[in-house]
């Protein structure tokens, strides 16, 4: 075994800085939550029940992308490589990969990192001949991967679709600073694509309501890290399709009038208001060309499915 995971490989964000941003956003106009806190442990787990329904088509679709087109993928990137796999989760696409991408490293980031490090630690017994490090990083933030990371053959991993939580311009900044980081590798990306309403809506309104719960549980994920008093009874789920934007948005939708408060602050919301938690963009092949060219990208290979739902893309 190369490498030993050890907490020193965490960097844990200033909690300080956590409470000011939950601040903030509960107490702006319209009030919002940022997505990143949809995944504290027991968000982590929901979130992974979500990739199971057969509803939520991007995990099943980007996975039967993966594997069709294994050869060429495996082909555009090459082997020996440093994999960096941002919001690693659970790191079990990027494991998926290691068999075909045969990488030397595998460098996991992601902002929860109690989970990471649990699924690290799992992985790295596994595949001993990996050297495997976690970094516990708010990338929507700020993108450093460490010096003593080597520099060829950085190969980012953006699966999921997560590049559409961010808007445009947040996008081309993230992608931009990836193509500054990654030297002569690469970025292989899975992108949602726009598509029918019925379609979406399922996908982040299932029956089963497993995606309501992920939702709702940000407000529990909040309580313990501001000490608030939200009561998700109070709550449910919403999901709106915004054609403009090319997005779908979800709130959490107050049921009856309520005060909310937590050490030093409180906020009135009444019956009816949203509290924005999520943008998912979707975009064309096309407009995502255009945005990796406008971030660096110059070379950019594309695999997709049938009906076009989904497209996993390698851009250089
Ligand atoms: N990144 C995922 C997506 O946009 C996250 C997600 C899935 C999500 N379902 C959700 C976020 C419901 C908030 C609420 O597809």
């Amino acid at each position: 075994m190369q490498t030993l995971i050890t907490r020193d490989a965490i960097r844990p964000l200033p909690i300080q800085d956590l409470v000011s941003e939950i601040e903030n956003g509960l107490l702006a106009k319209v009030a919002s939550i940022s997505p990143k806190f949809l995944y504290d442990p027991l968000g982590s787990h929901l979130f992974t029940a979500i990739t199971f329904l057969p509803e939520y088509y991007p995990s099943n679709i980007e996975k039967s992308i993966l594997n069709q087109y294994q050869n060429e993928i495996a082909s555009a990137i090459g082997e020996n490589t440093t994999l960096i796999d941002l919001g690693a989760g659970n790191c079990q696409k990027a494991e998926s990969l290691f068999g075909l991408l045969k990488p030397s490293t595998y460098i996991a980031i992601d902002f929860s990192v109690e989970y990471l490090n649990e699924a690290l630690f799992k992985l790295q017994g596994h595949y001993p001949q990996i050297t495997m490090n976690a970094i516990g990083m708010d990338f929507s933030q700020e993108l450093k991967i460490p010096n003593t990371v080597p520099l060829s053959k950085r190969i980012f991993f953006y699966p999921g679709s997560s590049i559409g939580n961010f808007s445009a311009s947040e996008a081309q900044t993230l992608l931009t600073r990836i193509k500054s980081q990654a030297g002569d590798g690469g970025l292989l990306i899975g992108v949602d694509l726009m598509k029918e309403d019925t379609v979406l809506k399922n996908a982040y309104d299932d029956p089963l309501k497993v995606t309501a719960a992920f939702n709702l549980n940000i407000l529990r994920s909040v309580n313990s890290l501001i000490h608030s008093n939200f009561d998700v009874r109070q709550f449910r789920h919403l999901v709106k399709i915004n054609h403009q934007e090319n997005r779908v948005e979800l709130y959490l939708e107050a049921q009856e009038d309520l005060i909310v408060s937590w050490p030093g602050n409180a906020r009135p919301v009444k019956k009816g208001e949203l509290i924005h938690t999520e943008n998912s963009h979707k975009y064309t092949i096309d407009s995502m060309n255009k945005l990796l060219n406008k971030s660096g990208f110059k070379s950019i290979q594309v695999w997709t499915d049938p009906k076009q739902y989904f497209a996993v893309m390698y851009a250089q």
